[in-house]
């Protein structure tokens, strides 16, 4: 059993350059102690350096008070001695040179340096996670945690495990990317991982086109920035974020994947010269675009189909790879989904042909196309069995879970799908981060007419209509935040637990509209009509806190932060070894007793109470108590 990295272990940061001092900021501001080490003085004086600069830049924007600056300052320690800055650390880092020699003799080194629980993770993105653990006498400790350019601003980071990780480690290094406010992706340990395996490729391929004369830098330039929606095309961010990182990486994709992967000419010589690309003397011709977006298509979703067959990635996580990490307006699966998977497979095939073998077409790809499928499944709520407890999972982390229609049209579906199930006892309904839902999805929102409005708030009424009468309870599992439409949600649940620190409200009027999925209805009933008006009306971004919730009655129980899972599970599990009919039914009489007036319910109430008397689970439970032992429910 791994134990989680808490909120105030010391973190150590190996590598002192430009990713290792943005990490050791990350972790610094989550509030971690770091001690930062590298071999040489100047090189940790230039590291402090670029930290001070960014965060002064942070308080110049307004974007962090001076004294908050000075706290994160404060936790940062500097350290040529490995010892001293290793010992004690719960996690180590490492960001330094990659070459796999000098990480080897690192972690050899910190073998002997290190508790017997501490993490060792690499920041590599080109060398294998698998490798580097064998330099590790405990493996299973080891593995990689890849940030992102610039690491301390990019909220992506790859969680790799290499053949030996345990995966409690894994777990270990995703919770604590979330206390930094990142967002992991799990990933294998695979060249270029999910991201740089597609996306150093799209760079290569930019230049490609302009060799063969298929169109000049500049369209192509501006048909990258177009096709995935980003600010920089190709050309621009290779001279943003350095040609030669972008030669390497293509070199270590080549070695692993062959010669589809090598550098092309055209860019070996431009890394060679340690000139920037000049795309911007060449004219944009617009005759050249469509064979510019189908060559890169057909290479983008060819790679990624191919992650997702090689198990690299899900199809999910690719793309939050794209959208979080690279600031693409869509990942290549969205992407796939709005050209159509017949035109994509047209262009991957078309594309594939250059390389033969050595650029296979994913089966997956060609079974969906060839079956009709126009759109590739993307699952963005997940159901987890844990025996007779099903985890309904809103999974958008990086947006919070803001609901949109597909995530409540899923939502629906999770909860249907489970309907029927006779072994299931109760639900828990959270978020697959530490985040519930951040409300309705505003951007999907603002773009909605009046009809489309009334009708977006309706549907959301069903779903949580059909939560709220689900047969079994349903327990909702409040971390971070439930505000708006996420808390309205929750509301239609049994009842909310809240983690310490999770924020709660209703700030619809903050954005022109108020609630609509039934949350003001609820909570009136809930906790009457002052408060509930009082929390509406104050529509307060941030919500109340968990705490105060509580105090006003509309959460039942608040659990420490970091046992909130074990917390949920644990009340799940309870309810799920009782009477299954007399949990189900009791439900039953409490949502409906709660619109009666009171002689309905006590009527409801009465009867309902009788009929237990006839089921198989009272003659059980009544013997097993009075025999002393457990009872063992069927639900009959
Ligand atoms: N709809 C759409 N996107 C949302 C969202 C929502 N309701 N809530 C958060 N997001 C997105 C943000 O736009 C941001 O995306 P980006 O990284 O592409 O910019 C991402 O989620 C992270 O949110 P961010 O605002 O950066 O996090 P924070 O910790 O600084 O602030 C909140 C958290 C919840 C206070 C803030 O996101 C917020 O006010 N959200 C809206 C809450 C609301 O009004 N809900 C009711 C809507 S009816």
């Amino acid at each position: 059993m791994v134990e989680r990295i808490s909120a105030d272990a010391a973190v150590a940061v190996i590598g002192a350059g430009t990713m290792g001092s943005g990490i050791a900021q990350a972790f610094a501001q989550a509030g971690h102690p770091v001690r930062v080490h590298d071999v040489a003085e100047p090189l940790l004086a230039r590291g402090r350096e670029r930290i001070e600069s960014t965060l002064q830049g942070a308080v110049d924007r307004k974007k962090l008070s001076a004294a908050d600056r000075d706290r994160v300052l404060g936790r940062l320690s500097f350290s040529t001695d490995l010892g001293e800055a290793a010992r004690g650390a719960r996690l180590v880092v490492e960001a330094v040179f990659e070459e796999e020699k000098v990480k080897r003799e690192l972690f050899d080194r910190l073998a002997g340096l290190v508790a017997a629980d501490t993490i060792v993770a690499t920041n590599t993105s080109s060398l294998s996670v698998g490798r580097l653990q064998e330099a590790f006498p405990d493996p299973t400790r080891f593995a990689g945690l890849h940030f992102f350019f610039p690491a301390a601003i990019n909220r992506l980071v790859e969680v790799v495990g290499g053949p030996r990780t345990a995966p409690g480690v894994l777990d270990a290094l995703e919770a604590v990317s979330y206390r930094l406010r990142k967002i992991p992706i799990r990933v294998a340990d695979r060249a270029g991982f999910a991201v740089n395996r597609y996306f150093v490729p799209y760079l290569n391929e930019a230049t490609r086109l302009a060799e063969e004369g298929t169109a000049t830098l500049a369209t192509i330039e501006a048909e990258g920035r177009s096709l995935f929606g980003t600010a920089l095309g190709p050309f621009e961010l290779m001279n943003r974020t350095g040609i030669p990182i972008a030669y390497h990486s293509m070199r270590s994709l080549e070695t692993a994947f062959g010669a589809a992967y090598a550098p092309t000419p055209l860019l070996r010589r431009q890394f060679e010269s340690g000139a920037l690309w000049d795309w911007k003397s060449s004219a944009d011709t617009p005759g050249e675009h469509a064979a510019v977006a189908a060559r890169l298509r057909g290479l983008v979703f060819g790679i990624a189909a191919r992650l997702v067959e090689e198990g690299v990635a899900t199809p999910e996580a690719t793309d939050r790879g794209a959208v979080v990490g690279l600031r693409w307006a869509n990942g290549p699966f969205a992407a796939m989904s709005s050209v159509g998977l017949p035109e994509a497979l047209h262009e991957v095939r078309a594309y594939s042909a250059r390389w033969g073998d050595g650029f296979p077409v994913a089966h997956e790809l060609e079974h969906r196309a060839g079956a009709g499928e126009a759109r590739w499944p993307l699952r963005v709520v997940r159901v987890e069995r844990d025996g007779p407890v099903a985890w309904v999972l809103l999974d958008r982390p990086e947006v919070l879970n803001a609901l949109n229609s597909e995530l409540l049209h899923q939502l629906d579906e999770a909860f249907r799908g489970l309907e029927g199930d006779p072994e299931l006892r109760s639900v828990v309904l959270a978020g697959s981060s530490p985040v519930f839902a951040a409300g309705a999805d505003i951007g999907e929102m603002a773009a909605k007419d009046v009809a489309q409005g009334r009708a977006f708030g309706f549907y959301g009424q069903a779903v949580c209509k059909r939560i709220e009468e689900f047969r079994v309870p349903v327990i909702a599992l409040v971390e971070g935040y439930a505000l708006g439409g996420g808390l309205e949600v929750a509301l239609a649940c049994d009842f909310i637990v809240a983690a310490a620190g999770a924020r709660l409200g209703l700030p619809e009027v903050s954005v022109g509209i108020h609630p609509g999925f039934g949350g003001a209805s609820r909570l009136t009933r809930l906790i009457g009509r002052a408060r509930t008006k009082y929390l509406v009306f104050s529509g307060r971004s941030s919500g109340v806190s968990a705490e105060e919730a509580y105090a006003l009655g509309l959460v039942a129980r608040v659990v420490p932060a970091a046992d909130a899972r074990d917390e949920a599970r644990e009340i799940a599990r309870t309810i799920a070894e009782r009477a299954p009919l007399g949990v189900q039914w009791v439900k039953s009489v409490i949502n409906r007793g709660a619109d009666a007036s009171l002689d309905t319910a006590l009527r409801l109430e009465g009867e309902s109470a009788g009929h237990t008397f006839a089921t198989r689970d009272r003659d059980e439970g009544m013997r097993a108590f009075l025999e002393r032992r457990k009872p063992r429910f069927e639900g009959k």
